[in-house]
């Protein structure tokens, strides 16, 4: 019986996967590295260091490590002033309505994302109290498809990895999810993600009692 759901944050709940695209497009113009969606894609669930691998094996040249820490800071940069223009209304449909018939069923929640922004999106959408707890990407070491980051949020709703299902967008995710002995949901285009038991478009497009039915 399902009695805790972890939400991935990026792309699941708020639309800021579409500002990590914009941030990585941006330094990769400056780069001369070719990038587009299908790239991008490949970046989706993962941390920013192999964000930036991912970004990289299109470049004509190697980067220093120092280099590389350099242009994930820039990129950072990049992303968190499009952060600044976040409000509530980016929020994804039917994600504040599922947290909330959730809460009212007694069902734990948690976020379980790979971002180490994670706590000031929450706070900009506006979502920080309508989650029970939040793991992100400075409580794990390991990057999804490790199932690090989700093992830690059941540990943190005092739940067994059996009884939580995650909600995700990204493959990286699924795999996590699956590696953690854990039910779980696709978000987005069912095409993208293979592994994914059960994928809906968005939140809107299920109701609390079926996305239970694990
Ligand atoms: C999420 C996103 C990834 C991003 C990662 C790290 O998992 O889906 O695309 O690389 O978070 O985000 P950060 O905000 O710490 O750079
Ligand atoms: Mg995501």
């Amino acid at each position: 019986m399902i009695r805790g759901v972890i939400f991935d944050l990026d792309g699941v709940l708020v639309t800021t996967d579409e500002l990590h695209f914009q941030g990585w497009k941006r330094l990769a113009e400056e780069e001369c590295i070719p990038f587009d969606r299908a790239v991008n894609q490949r970046q989706r669930g993962i941390g920013r260091m192999e964000s930036l691998d991912v970004l990289l094996e299109k470049s004509t040249r190697t980067y220093s490590q120092a280099e590389k820490l350099a242009m994930a800071e820039r990129k950072n940069k990049y992303y968190c002033d499009l952060l600044q223009t976040l409000t509530p209304a980016d929020t994804l449909p039917g994600a504040r309505e599922m947290l909330a018939a959730l809460r009212k069923r007694g069902i734990r929640t948690c976020i379980g994302s790979a971002s180490k922004n994670a706590p000031v999106i929450l706070q900009r959408v506006a979502l920080t109290d309508s989650v029970d707890n939040v793991v992100d990407g400075r409580d794990v070491t390991r990057s999804k498809p490790d199932p690090e980051c989700f093992l830690l949020c059941a540990r943190r709703i005092q739940l067994t990895p059996a009884e939580c299902l995650v909600v995700e967008d990204a493959e990286a995710g699924v795999e996590a999810a699956l590696a953690a002995g854990m039910a779980v949901l696709g978000i987005g285009d069912a095409a993208r993600l293979p592994r994914a038991p059960r994928v809906v478009r968005d939140l809107k497009a299920i109701d609390a009692d079926e996305l239970l039915k694990a």
